[in-house]
C-alpha cells in the first residue's frame, strides 16, 4: 500500500503521522517510510537508526521500492497544486493531517476542494487534539458537517510526541507515563486503514 501525508499548512503532524504509521505499517510487513521534505525531518528523526523502518531520501528510494511491502511518503508543507496531483494519483491513500484550530482547519478544506475532483482516496486526520478543551468535538463536528471523511481516532496532543524525536524513537519506544496512550491513538489509526 502506499500512503502520502501532506497538507497545505506546516506543523500539522504530518511527519510525526508518517514515522508512527510507518512503525504500524512494519509490523504488518516491511515498510518504507520516503522522506520527500527537504527540511528531511523524518531523516534526522532516523539518523541513530533506533526506527524500526527504513527511511529514504526521495532520490535515494527508486532502487529501493520493490523491496517494500508498504510505502509511506512524508512531504512538505504548502505543495503546488500540481504536487498535491501527483501524490494523488501515486498513491492508494492521501491523509491530511490538521490541528483543530480554525486557520489549519480552513486550509483543510481548501486542500479537499483541490483533491475532489481528481476522484482521489484521502483522509483527514485530526492531531494535536487537547483533551481538556472542547476544541476537538467542535473540528470533529465541522469536519463532519462538510462532509470531510475523516479518521475515528483523534491524536492528542501529549508530550511524548514532541520529546520522542530528540530521542531518534517513536512514543512506542519513548519512556514516559503517557507514551502507551500516544502509541495506542497511531495504532487505532493504522488499524483503520489495515486492520
Ligand atoms: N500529537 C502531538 N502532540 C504534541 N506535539 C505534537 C503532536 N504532533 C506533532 N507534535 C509536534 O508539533 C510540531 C509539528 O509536528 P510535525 O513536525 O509532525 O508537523 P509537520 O506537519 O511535519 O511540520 P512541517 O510542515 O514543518 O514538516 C513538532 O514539534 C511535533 O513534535
Ligand atoms: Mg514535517
Amino acid at each position: 500500500m502506499i500512503i502520502a501525508i501532506t497538507a497545505l499548512k506546516g506543523g500539522v503532524g504530518k511527519t510525526t503521522t508518517a514515522i508512527h504509521l510507518a512503525a504500524y505499517f512494519q509490523s504488518k510487513a516491511p515498510t518504507l517510510l520516503i522522506d520527500a521534505d527537504k527540511n528531511r525531518s523524518a531523516l534526522v528523526w532516523s539518523k541513530e537508526d533506533k526506527l524500526p523502518f527504513y527511511v529514504a531520501s526521495q532520490a535515494g528510494s527508486p532502487s529501493l521500492i520493490k523491496k517494500f511491502t508498504h510505502i509511506l511518503i512524508d512531504t512538505q508543507a504548502r505543495p503546488e497544486p500540481e504536487e498535491l496531483e501527483d501524490l494523488a494519483i501515486g498513491s492508494d491513500l492521501l491523509i491530511l493531517p490538521t490541528t483543530p484550530n480554525h486557520l489549519d482547519l480552513d486550509t483543510t478544506v481548501k486542500a479537499v476542494e483541490l483533491l475532489t475532483p481528481l476522484k482521489v482516496n484521502f483522509k483527514v486526520l485530526l492531531t494535536q487534539v487537547d483533551p481538556r478543551t472542547k476544541n476537538g468535538r467542535e473540528a470533529r463536528k465541522f469536519l463532519e458537517e462538510a462532509k470531510l471523511p475523516l479518521f475515528k481516532t483523534d491524536i492528542p496532543r501529549l508530550v511524548a510526541f514532541e520529546r520522542a524525536p530528540s530521542r531518534g524513537v517513536t512514543v512506542k519506544d519513548y519512556p514516559d507515563p503517557r507514551a502507551n496512550l500516544a502509541w495506542s491513538k497511531y495504532r487505532a489509526v493504522g488499524k483503520e486503514i489495515m486492520p
